[in-house]
């Protein structure tokens, strides 16, 4: 029997090869996603195959990630709970509909993964599993073995020889992707504790950043991103240019207590430099290019958005009858945006488009040939109407 393994090439992953190995009768097959999160591939292979794989793929799908995954929920303007830019979230799907390809390619029974009972990730993998092909089945270890803590992996890990990573223990249970980087756990479990700027990776501490503000145009058409100050480049290049920038000038740090799809609240802190800039300047030009009932009714939709992409709900027919809403709304969302960050902050300095639905003409409180402050008194008399009804009623009941 064929298992295929989400493997990362942790202390998790690597106990996890050793221990399906020892309770199934399976031939282990480890595939290791790349969404950016820049690891030594060639080691990770390595390490796979002293562990004992039968197989390793290390499959690239930075592409995928960043055009179909990342850029549909930037354009839909989801946000979870007001804050979380769904890093973590949107990596699941594109993560787990590869496992299923290579499964299938395979002839593999069974995925298994490394999440815990305990986090929203296992729900994320296992819907797009149940999506895509129903007929696999998963195994989740941490959900069946008696091993609780880190110290127990290690002490498995040694007493079967599996090469365990060398590298100290990190503080945080950590995610990273071209996306972001998230941390969870340790001193961050107790609200009140506020974080240390020295956990950062993509990003430099606001106090430590340049005093000279950096200016940067964002250029979209029809909503997605393809150039910046001039340049077109390509989507996974434009998003790690734009982390590039935003990190070194401190922006998109977010620490926040959310709700888990599985019932507690958890807090993390998290990472988004080039995905804050992008979330930024696209709203800002929606700001100039969507009329009004359009950008209040979607709105509502990111709202909802957001919470299928953070319960894992991704391969399901509302997301794409929502994609179609939210492609509609974007054709005229084209043009350039200016933001200026400085020491952590990324402010909107400008913004034009071909499209633009603001006119000075009409706008102007100079004189204007254009409206007629006339007809603003039938609007307001009708636009008020039950208003007025209303308060004749309350004065009439009032007198009797
Ligand atoms: N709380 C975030 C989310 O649910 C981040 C989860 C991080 N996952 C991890 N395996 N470290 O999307
Ligand atoms: C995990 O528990 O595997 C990570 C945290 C989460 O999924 O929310």
């Amino acid at each position: 029997e064929k298992f295929i393994l989400a493997y990362s090439g942790g202390l998790d992953t690597s106990v996890i090869l050793a221990w399906l190995k020892e309770n199934y009768n399976c031939e282990v097959i480890a595939v290791c996603i790349d969404v950016g999160q820049g690891d030594d591939y060639d080691a990770v292979t390595q390490k796979a195959f002293n562990t004992g794989a039968s197989k390793v793929y290390i499959e690239d799908v930075k592409e995928d990630f960043v055009k179909n995954y990342i850029f549909p929920t930037l354009k839909a303007g989801a946000v979870y709970e007001g804050k979380y830019l769904l890093g973590t979230s949107f990596a699941r799907p594109v993560i787990a509909k590869r496992l299923v390809e290579i499964a299938e390619k395979e002839g593999a029974t069974t995925i298994a993964h490394g999440c815990t009972g305990k986090g929203n990730d296992q729900v994320r993998f296992e819907l797009t599993i149940k999506a895509l092909n129903p007929s696999l089945k998963v195994i989740a270890p941490w959900r069946i073995w008696d091993i609780r803590s880190r110290e127990d992996a290690i002490d498995y890990a040694k007493e079967r020889n599996i090469p365990i990573p060398v590298t100290k223990e990190k503080p945080y249970s950590m995610d990273k992707n071209i996306w972001h980087l998230s941390h969870e756990g340790g001193d961050l479990e107790n609200p009140w504790n506020e974080h240390k700027t020295d956990m950062y990776q993509m990003t430099t501490p606001p106090e430590e950043c340049p005093d000279a503000a950096t200016y940067v145009d964002i250029y979209f058409e029809k909503g997605n991103p393809v150039a910046i100050d001039g340049t077109k480049y390509e989507p996974v290049e434009l998003l790690e240019k734009l982390n590039d920038i935003g990190g070194k000038n401190g922006v998109g740090i977010i620490d926040m207590v959310e709700n888990r799809l599985v019932g507690m609240k958890s807090r993390g802190v998290y990472e988004t430099p080039g995905g804050t800039l992008l979330y930024t300047a696209h709203k800002e030009l929606e700001y100039l290019t969507l009329d009004r009932q359009t950008m209040h009714y979607k709105e509502l939709i990111a709202q909802k958005y957001s919470e299928l992409v953070y319960d894992g709900m991704w391969f399901t027919p509302l997301r794409e009858a929502l994609d179609a809403f939210v492609d509609s709304t974007q054709t005229f969302v084209t043009g350039t945006v200016r933001l200026k960050l400085y020491k952590g902050s990324a402010k909107v300095a400008g913004s034009q488009s071909p499209y633009s639905l603001y006119s000075e003409e009409f706008a102007t409180f100079g004189k204007d040939e254009v409206y007629s402050h006339k007809d603003s008194e039938g609007f307001i008399n009708l636009f008020g109407l039950p208003l007025k009804i209303r308060a004749l009623m309350m004065k009439k009941n009032e007198e009797e």
